[in-house]
């Protein structure tokens, strides 16, 4: 995978992604990942990249030619056209299944806006994928970006090792994670699940399982329309909030 980011704080994209498995995953060569500063593209002598917006208005909206520009330097140079994401609030929001769909791509375009927005006219002529990473308005696009690299990355063979798997991961199945518990087996007197030192891992993986069905159920409902779940665990699901209701 090959990550393109068109933004103004190039900086920003760098420092966020040289760390952690992202870093590494950059560093062994599985992703790649170019910050190119669309100030660099100006033709405006004094740098500027942005103007009024016509028809009146507060702030400045982002200029058509230097992000065209920029972009040009990147599929000049590519024998295939990347997909642009462009992040802005109006987008389709970003989720798991989305994170998997676009892993599959041979490379991405990221379009970071600032201020009130960007010339329509720019997108248009990209063919933009507009994508919102939630209902609330950041200053930037460059945290969204990142967050679209990050869980888009980790779907990417090689990009996790063994011991940091996906498999069982939150929306994996459309369910949240079970709890997790580590050493010590008694913490300021709370103890861990008996069952998790039984050894037996048959009944873990269905104490796991219903875990994820309860923890859903409270948390996340809306998860439940959607899940890989069987009719039986539909009823489990069933008794459990009617139970709760009981309390
Ligand atoms: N830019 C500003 N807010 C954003 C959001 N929530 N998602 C994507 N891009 C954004």
């Amino acid at each position: 995978m090959e990550y393109y980011v068109l933004t103004l704080f190039p900086d920003m994209i760098r420092e966020g992604m040289n760390t952690s498995i992202i870093g590494r995953a950059i560093e062994n060569d599985v992703i790649s990942l170019e910050a190119i500063n669309i100030r660099d593209y100006t033709q405006n002598k004094h740098g500027r990249t942005d103007d009024y917006p016509y028809g009146g208005g507060a702030g400045m909206v982002m200029q058509a030619q230097p992000i065209y520009d920029a972009y040009r330097s990147i599929i000049d140079r590519l024998d295939y056209r990347p997909m642009v994401v462009y992040m802005t609030p109006q987008g389709r929001v970003f989720d798991q299944q989305m994170a998997q769909e676009l892993a599959l791509q041979k490379g991405l375009i990221f379009l970071c806006g600032h201020y009130e927005g960007v010339d329509e006219r720019v997108l248009d002529e990209m063919d933009v994928l507009p994508v919102s990473i939630g209902d609330f308005v950041l200053t930037g696009g460059e945290l969204p970006a990142m967050c679209m690299i990050d869980a888009i990355s980790r779907m990417i063979p090689g990009v996790l090792h063994n011991e940091e798997s996906a498999e069982d991961d939150s929306f994996g199945d459309g369910l949240l994670e079970f709890p997790q518990y580590s050493r010590p087996e008694v913490w300021r007197g709370r103890e861990v699940p008996k069952i998790l030192l039984s050894g037996d891992h048959a009944k873990v993986d269905a104490w796991r399982r219903e875990q994820s069905l309860m923890r859903t159920a409270d948390r996340r409902p809306d998860l439940l329309l959607t899940a890989a779940i069987s009719p039986k665990e539909q009823d489990f699901v069933k008794k459990y909030l009617a139970k709760k209701e009981d309390l």
